[in-house]
C-alpha cells in the first residue's frame, strides 16, 4: 500500500516543464531517496508535491488524491515537507517554531510531543528559548525535521537535509531520520545531491537526470552500482 504516489507529474516556472512525467511512489513504512545532481529538480519536486508550486499529474496520499488540494489542505491531510535550506522561522525561539509546527493539528498532546522531539534532539531542548536563527547550521536542520514532524504527518519530506552540514552531523540527522522511520513507520521521501548517506538509510532510490526519474531500485544495489557511484558517490 503506497502511502503516496506520484504518476506522471509535470511542474516547472512557466517557460516549460522542470518535471517531464516523473512517477514515483513511496510505501508505507519506507525511506525512499532520489538522487539528482544540483539543477536536476529535486527542489521542483518537493515543491510541486507540497502544493507549493502548480502541478499537473496525479498525487495520492494514502490513496486520497491531493493533486488538487492546496498547501494548508495538503499539510492537515498529513504531508509534511523541511524544505531546502532550513524550514524555521528565524526570528522565533525553538519552542515556539515547534508550536508552530502544531498548529494544523490545533495542538493535542501538544507538551506530549514537545517532549517526544526534545528527546530525540536534546541540543534544541536546551536551547528551547533562543531564537532559531541564533542556531548552527545542524541544530537549525534538527529543528526544521522535528518542526514538521510536530504536524504529526504520515509522509515526511526531506529536501536535502544534508546541505551544508559536516559529514559528522549530516551522519547525526540520517541517524535520526532513520529512528523516526524505525520507531513510528514514518513513511520518508528523501531527495539528495549526496548520495552516499541517504542510500545507507533508504530502502529504494530513484535517480532523478533533468526532469525524468528512472525505476526505482533497492538502496544497496544502487549504492553498489559503479555507474551510480561515478556520478553521485564522488567515487
Ligand atoms: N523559482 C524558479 N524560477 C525559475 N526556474 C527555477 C526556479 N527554481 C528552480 N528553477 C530551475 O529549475 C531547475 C531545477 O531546479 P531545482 O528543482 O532547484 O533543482 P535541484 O533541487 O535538483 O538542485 C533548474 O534549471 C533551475 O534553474
Ligand atoms: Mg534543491
Amino acid at each position: 500500500m503506497s502511502m503516496l504516489s506520484i504518476t506522471d507529474m509535470y511542474a516547472g516556472y512557466g517557460a516549460g516543464d522542470v518535471l517531464d512525467g516523473v512517477s514515483l511512489h513511496v510505501d508505507a513504512g519506507e525511506v525512499v531517496v532520489v538522487l539528482g545532481a544540483n539543477g536536476a529538480g529535486k527542489t521542483t519536486l518537493m515543491r510541486a508535491v507540497a502544493g507549493l508550486i502548480s502541478r499537473r499529474g496525479g498525487i495520492e496520499l494514502d490513496g486520497e488524491s491531493i493533486a488538487r488540494a492546496a498547501t494548508d489542505a495538503i499539510v492537515r491531510r498529513g504531508l509534511a515537507l523541511v524544505p531546502q535550506g532550513r524550514g524555521t522561522i528565524v526570528d522565533l525561539t525553538v519552542e515556539e517554531n515547534l508550536r508552530a509546527g502544531a498548529h494544523v493539528r490545533r495542538g493535542r498532546g501538544l507538551a506530549e510531543d514537545l517532549d517526544r522531539w526534545y528527546t530525540q534532539y536534546p541540543r534544541l531542548a536546551d536551547r528551547r528559548k533562543q531564537k532559531a536563527g541564533l542556531l548552527s547550521g545542524g541544530e537549525q536542520q534538527m529543528l526544521a525535521i522535528a518542526r514538521a514532524m510536530m504536524s504529526r504527518p504520515r509522509v515526511l519530506l526531506c529536501d536535502e537535509p544534508s546541505l551544508g552540514l559536516s559529514p559528522l552531523l549530516t551522519e547525526e540527522l540520517f541517524e535520526s531520520l532513520r529512528q523516526i522511520n524505525t520507531d513510528l513507520g514514518m513513511a520518508i521521501l528523501v531527495v539528495e545531491q549526496n548520495a552516499m548517506i541517504a542510500l545507507e538509510i533508504a530502502d529504494r532510490g530513484y535517480l532523478l537526470e533533468i526532469g525524468e526519474i528512472s525505476e526505482s531500485r533497492p538502496a544497496a544495489e544502487l549504492a553498489a552500482d559503479d555507474a551510480v557511484r561515478a556520478a553521485y558517490l564522488g567515487a
